[in-house]
């Protein structure tokens, strides 16, 4: 309030003072206005000069009313003051000063709204008079104005101006004024496009409401742009302003472009894949009609799917090609596409030329290439046992040895995309004459009837082996199989004296023998055996299973050379008991050697194969569905009965 007052008291220094005079001697100076804030209290002054001297004066004091009437409410002479009674000033005003000091001063309180009237104060002596005027403005603050925005979306395509929002402001007076900002730029009325709608309403208190709304004609600019209001209403000495805060409008506009995209996998797409395609169209809101299909020249149907999602599982080169998404506006019906190509890459299976199997002979050279279709660049590596002989598609073995033949492996991988990987294999016989491995020891010492031995041959063709004597006779062969290392024959011969037997391996390409000398020690007793000597099934295979495979690789990885059906050696002079009943009994007996076999493999460690001294191993081989190694050792007085799997006795020097 104090600070009110002071306010209009400076600023009725700057107004310039009105002077009435009726005649030239006596004068009344007064205020143009007087400014105050409803509710305060107003001060009018009224001075006056005389050239005569100040005495005898009257003083008077009225307002104009609202029909131009001039209404009294104050008297004041040397004797009396006197308020005027039943006006709307009675209680509120009071005047102090007298003619005497040439200055008066009319107070009101609690001014109201309506007080805001002229003032006139009239000076009289007896001769004269004179009277001067000062105007009461009363101001009312108005409340904060408020702002209110449409909350639905406005769309572009509206014709007229639509609805932004409303600004109000209340209990001003003298009537605020409202001005719409958008981005801190005013806006004006524009026909057509920019319409602000005031309205005013006038309270019981005299105040004023006044309201404003904004109705535009949106674009899709506008969908950032901020609104807002400012309010500026008089206070005493000059204008105030202030503002909202800003509001945003969501506008409705259509799309201009659709995106689509492979949304997984980020990156290359492979054969198996699943792949998902996303789609969405620039518009507010996106559109609902949306759809993704395999964009076709003749627009067959394809994969389609409404929505904006597509997901293809497990793709094929055949699913490469262009994607269109299709976007339809819900309110034109006008579509607009976009595309994306998806290419999906493949691996096909691993092609080694030539196939399968590759003949050589020895110390020549062998090449084998290998590939695989693909969408990508290649990389071939070429294995031999599990290891890496060669990184390239074209293999090429200069000087070729037993040592080189086998089965190689080639890998065929995609280096920009690592899961791709596709594998071939190829089998190398090297041609050449047999060789057999030389044993540890060829000398053997026995103190048993029989004596088993064995020779490891390699060489292409499969060589034939013979086993014969010193003295010219041909030896029954046991057993023939295939190995990692070549082909092992192994024989059974009964010991009465020393004797000399031989391995002879032949070929096309050439022979290889290899001599054993058995010593029967006289006058010795034979130590009792301890130890019997298995060979581990699980990495050979007899003859009898690859007897007719003719030089192509097999199924088994274990096979690392061929047996050609010739070389092929059958057992021999095998008695057959005719019998069912018998057979059914044997089968019995086989079932528990097996375990009893078992329990020995277990249970003694491994002997060498052949050559062995001091020992005498009695060894049969067995390529059961069981791999079960069946031996018995008959303890020098018993015959050695050797039983296989499918009920045949053999006694195997029976000669
Ligand atoms: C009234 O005032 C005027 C002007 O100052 C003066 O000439 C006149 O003498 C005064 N009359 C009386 C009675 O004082
Ligand atoms: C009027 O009276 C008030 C107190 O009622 C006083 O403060 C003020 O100075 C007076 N004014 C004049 C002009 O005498
Ligand atoms: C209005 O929208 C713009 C752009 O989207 C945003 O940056 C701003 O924060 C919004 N303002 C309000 C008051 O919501
Ligand atoms: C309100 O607008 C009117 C008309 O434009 C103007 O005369 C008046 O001075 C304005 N009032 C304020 C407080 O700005
Ligand atoms: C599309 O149709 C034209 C003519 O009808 C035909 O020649 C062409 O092969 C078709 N293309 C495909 C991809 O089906
Ligand atoms: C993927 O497709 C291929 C060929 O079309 C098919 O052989 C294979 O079983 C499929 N795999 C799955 C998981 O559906
Ligand atoms: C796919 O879109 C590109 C540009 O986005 C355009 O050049 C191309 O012609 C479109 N292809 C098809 C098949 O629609
Ligand atoms: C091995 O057998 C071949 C033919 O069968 C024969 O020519 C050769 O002399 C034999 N070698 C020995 C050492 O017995």
């Amino acid at each position: 309030m104090a600070v009110r007052t002071a306010s209009f008291l400076l600023f009725g220094l700057f107004v310039t003072f009105h002077t009435w005079g009726a005649w030239a001697d006596m004068e009344v100076n007064m205020e143009d206005r007087v400014e105050v804030y409803k509710g305060d209290t107003a001060q009018i002054t009224c001075m006056f000069t005389s050239s005569e001297g100040i005495g005898n004066t009257i003083i008077q004091w009225f307002y104009v009313t609202e029909t131009g009437e001039r209404q009294k409410i104050y008297y004041q002479d040397s004797m009396s003051q006197i308020v005027d009674r039943a006006t709307r000033f009675t209680d509120r005003i009071s005047v102090n000063g007298t003619g005497a000091t040439g200055e008066v001063v009319l107070t009101i309180r609690d001014v109201q709204l309506a007080d805001g009237r002229e003032f006139i104060c009239l000076i009289k002596n007896l001769t004269d008079d004179s009277k001067g005027s000062t105007q009461l403005k009363v101001f009312g603050t108005p409340d904060l104005p408020t702002i209110e925005g449409v909350q639905t979306g406005i769309s572009v395509n509206e014709v007229s101006p639509s609805k932004i929002g409303t600004c109000e402001v209340k209990n001003g007076f003298p009537r605020p004024n409202i001005t719409w900002y958008r981005n801190n730029t005013p806006l004006q009325s524009v026909p057509d496009e920019v319409e602000i709608v005031p309205s005013v309403t006038s309270e019981s208190s005299g105040l004023f409401s006044v309201k404003s709304e904004l109705n535009l004609k949106v674009v899709k600019e506008d969908k950032n742009d901020e609104f807002y209001c400012e309010v500026s209403y008089f206070v005493p000495g000059g204008t105030r302003m202030t503002e909202t805060h800003r509001i945003n409008i969501s506008v409705f506009y259509p799309p201009t472009a659709v995106n689509v995209w492979v949304e997984s996998p980020k990156g290359n797409i492979k054969e198996g894949d699943s792949i998902e395609l996303h789609c969405e169209d620039n518009g507010n809101p996106p559109s609902s009609i949306i759809s993704i299909k395999r964009f076709e020249e003749n627009n067959s149907d394809g994969q389609s799917l409404d929505g904006e999602v597509l997901v293809l599982n497990n793709v094929t080169r055949r699913d490469s090609g262009v994607y269109q998404c299709t976007s339809i506006d819900s309110d034109t019906f006008q579509s607009i596409s976009g595309n994306v190509s998806v290419f999906v890459h493949f691996l096909d299976a691993a092609v080694v030329i030539p196939q399968d199997t590759i003949v050589v002979a020895m110390g020549e050279e062998f090449k084998a290439t290998c590939n695989a279709l693909s969408s990508l660049k290649t990389q071939a590596e070429w294995l031999k046992d599990g290891e890496v002989v060669f990184k390239g598609h074209t293999l090429t073995v200069k000087d070729a040895t037993f040592d080189k033949a086998g089965m190689y492996e080639c890998v065929v991988t995609v280096p920009e995309i690592e899961e791709m990987k596709t594998s071939g294999s190829i089998f190398v016989n090297v041609k050449g004459p047999p060789e057999i491995l030389k044993p540890d020891n060829t000398e053997i010492e026995s103190y048993d009837t029989t004596v088993d031995l064995s020779c490891m041959v390699r060489g292409f063709p499969a060589p034939k082996i013979i086993w014969s004597t010193s003295d010219g006779q041909d030896l029954e062969m046991a057993s023939e199989m295939m190995t990692e290392d070549g082909l092992q024959s192994r024989v059974s011969i009964q010991v009465t004296s020393d004797i000399t037997a031989s391995c002879n391996a032949s070929n096309d390409h050439g022979t290889d023998a290899l001599t054993f000398n058995i010593k029967t020690p006289v006058n010795t007793t034979p130590p009792p055996v301890t130890t019997t000597t298995t060979i581990p099934t699980t990495t050979t295979t007899t003859t009898t299973t690859t007897a007719t495979t003719t030089g192509t690789a097999t199924a088994t990885t274990i096979s690392s050379a061929t047996v050609k059906a010739e070389t092929a050696i059958p057992p021999k002079k095998i008695r057959k008991e005719g019998s069912g009943v018998i057979i059914a009994v044997i089968i019995i007996c086989i079932l528990l050697l097996a375990i009893l076999g078992s329990v020995l493999y277990f249970l003694y460690k491994k002997g060498k194969i052949c050559g062995r001294s001091g020992k005498q191993d009695l060894t049969k081989d067995k390529s059961n569905k069981d791999n079960i190694v069946v031996e018995m050792k008959s303890d020098n007085t018993e015959e050695a009965v050797l039983l296989g799997v499918n009920g045949e006795k053999q006694s195997p020097n029976e000669q």
